[in-house]
Order: structure tokens, then sequence, then C-alpha cells
């Protein structure tokens, strides 16, 4: 941190909650928000770098681990100019986060805003920026008011950090199980041997768990009833996005949650549906899954993405 004192001077979030919980509100939104979880993380982490804030640095560190990020990724991040590590939709983000953060030597030049529109279309643009003005907000209250970083390591500190952060799943991906309505199910024998199935049964039940129903699935169960670790992917086959959820699987055969699950299956799709068990997971990483299609084709935008995929399925789109 780049101050003189160590020492903390006001817990401004228990002097001040209600602008703390404001504040919280507007990332709130950002998570749901048009920028990526991977962009997101990045730009705050990069922000934070610029900005000096030891507290912020360590929280979006262990964010952007949470979120799937790779290590070498956020080594090179303080140097990204000089490696090859970041899409170029990436790049652009960091850049013109970096003037935005410098907003006072900078002025945002033509140059890094311009890149930057050739990536993230008008509605991104606004969110982007707001990313990157909310973080040097926060960066700013913690440095002044010297907030030290989590004095837990990072492996150790996931229950925790969670219960600061409501849970793993951000109400991106919750919409995303909501409207998506397909994933597959991976999971492994104890011997090793793979299996992925299907199931349009994925729901959410809250900040940090998922359930499936199994309907028709001996292999899936099987296998987590020697090996409960499983992986569940769900993609937008139009917009080409979606999220990839690691985990542990506990069986309901009955129960509150069974009832829950089983019961909005039997309203949506009628009574007849055999439920023999509930699958609860318990989500431990969340991270989203991006087409190429979007770094390939430079600065293009969801729904262009949308519009060309709808096309080549023959499919119509009603709304956007
Ligand atoms: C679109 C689709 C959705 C499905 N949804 C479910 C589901 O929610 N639960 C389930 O048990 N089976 C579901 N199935 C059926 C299983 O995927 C299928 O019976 C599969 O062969 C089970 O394989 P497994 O035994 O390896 O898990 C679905 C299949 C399809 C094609």
């Amino acid at each position: 941190m780049n101050s003189t004192s160590p020492h903390e001077r006001v817990k401004y979030w228990t002097v001040a909650p209600d602008a703390v919980q404001h504040m919280m509100n507007l990332n709130k939104y950002l998570n749901g928000s048009s920028i990526e979880a991977k962009v997101r993380d990045l730009v705050r982490l990069r922000v934070s770098q610029i900005n000096g804030c030891d507290y912020c640095i360590d929280l979006h560190t262990r964010d952007a681990i949470r979120d799937g990020e790779q290590t070498v990724r956020l080594e090179a991040l303080s140097s990204w100019r000089q490696t090859t590590h970041f899409t170029p939709r990436e790049q652009a983000a960091l850049a013109y986060a970096e003037a935005v953060t410098r907003v006072i030597e900078s002025h945002v030049p033509d140059a890094d805003y311009l890149e930057a529109a050739r990536h993230f279309n008008e509605k991104e643009l606004v969110d982007l920026t707001l990313v990157i003005a909310v973080m040097n907000a926060w960066n700013r209250m913690a440095i002044s008011f010297r907030r030290p970083p989590q004095q837990t390591p990072i492996a150790e500190n996931q229950a925790a950090d969670k219960e600061s952060r409501k849970g793993i799943l951000s109400p991106e991906m919750k919409a995303a199980v909501k409207n998506i309505r397909l994933c597959y199910v991976a999971t492994a024998s104890l011997g090793g041997v793979p299996n992925v199935s299907p199931k349009a049964s994925l729901t959410v039940l809250d900040d940090d768990h998922l359930a499936f129903a199994n309907i028709a699935s001996p292999r899936t169960m099987k296998n987590l009833a020697q090996n409960p670790q499983l992986e569940i992917n769900t993609v937008d086959q139009i917009s080409r996005r979606g999220f990839r959820f690691r985990g542990t699987a506990e069986i309901m055969e009955s129960g509150p949650t069974f009832d829950l699950v089983a019961n909005e299956i039997w309203t949506r799709e009628g009574p007849n549906v055999p439920i023999h068990a509930v699958v609860k997971v318990h989500v431990t990483a969340a991270s989203e899954v991006l087409s190429p299609a979007y770094w390939l084709n430079k600065g293009i935008s969801v729904d262009e993405v949308r519009r060309a995929w709808a096309a080549r399925y023959g499919y119509a789109i009603l709304a956007t």
C-alpha cells in the first residue's frame, strides 16, 4: 500500500453500513452486467494494483482464483502489455481501465477509448466504465482508512470469503441456469472412467448450491455414489456463452430439498415424471466459458453473436 501508516483508521463498513450497502448494490448490478466475470476480475485487480490498495488486491485475487483464473495470468497482470496471456478484448479493457484510473494525467485518450469501443458495445462500455469507477471508489475507501488485507491464507479462506460475498454463484450465473435450461453433468467412476450426460432439471437452490433430478441417469448416480465430485457445464447455444461449475454431490431421496426440486418439475412437466432422487450440488468453483468467437472476431458483441448463430440454426430472435 502507498501509505505511511499501517494502522487501521476507521471501520467504514460499520460506521456507515448504509453507504457501503449502496456500493455493494452497485457491485451486485455489475456482477450481473454485460461484462463477463473474467474481464471484471482482471479489471478490478489491475485498478487495485495501480492504486496500490493491498486490501483490494488481496480480495480480487481471491475472487479471480474462485472464478477459475489461471495463476500465470494473475502473475502477469501488472505487466500485461509484455505478455501474450490476454485476449484482445481483455487487453482493450485493461488499457482502458488504466486510462480511466489515471484520469487526472490521461484524460482518457481517444486511442484507449476507441480500442475499447472496438471490443465492447455501448452498453458494455458503460458497464465497463462503471466497473472501473466503482473499483476506484472502493480503493479510495480502503486506502484512506487503511483497511488491512485478510489474514487467512487463500486456500483456507473460502468459507469466510464466501460468507462476506453471499456465495459463489453470481446473479449472472443463476440467471444462466434458469434461462439455458440444459446442462451436461460430468462424473467419474472410482476407477476414473468419465461419464457425461445431459440434464434439463438443473436449478438454483441458493448462492452456493445447485440441484438436478435423477429421472433416468443410472450411470451418473452410480458414479456419484462412489465419487461425489462432479462438473456441470451449461452453455447457451445461441449466444455461445455459459458457465462451468465444479462441486460435490449429495444424493437426496426425500426431505425438503427433494420436495422443492421435485415439485418444481412436477408443476412444470406434469406429475408423471419419475423422480428417483435429487442431487444437491455444493458448488466449490464457478467460472464463465466463452466461445473463441468473441476474441477471434475483435469487438463482436453478444447481440451480433446471437444474430449470427440464430441464423445458422434457422431460428428467429423474438427479443434481444
Ligand atoms: C435434453 C435432455 C434432458 C435431460 N434431462 C434429464 C434430467 O434432468 N434428469 C435425468 O435424470 N435425465 C435427463 N435426461 C436423460 C439422461 O440424460 C439420459 O437418460 C442419459 O442416458 C443418462 O445417462 P447416465 O446414466 O450416464 O447419466 C435428459 C436427456 C436429454 C436429452
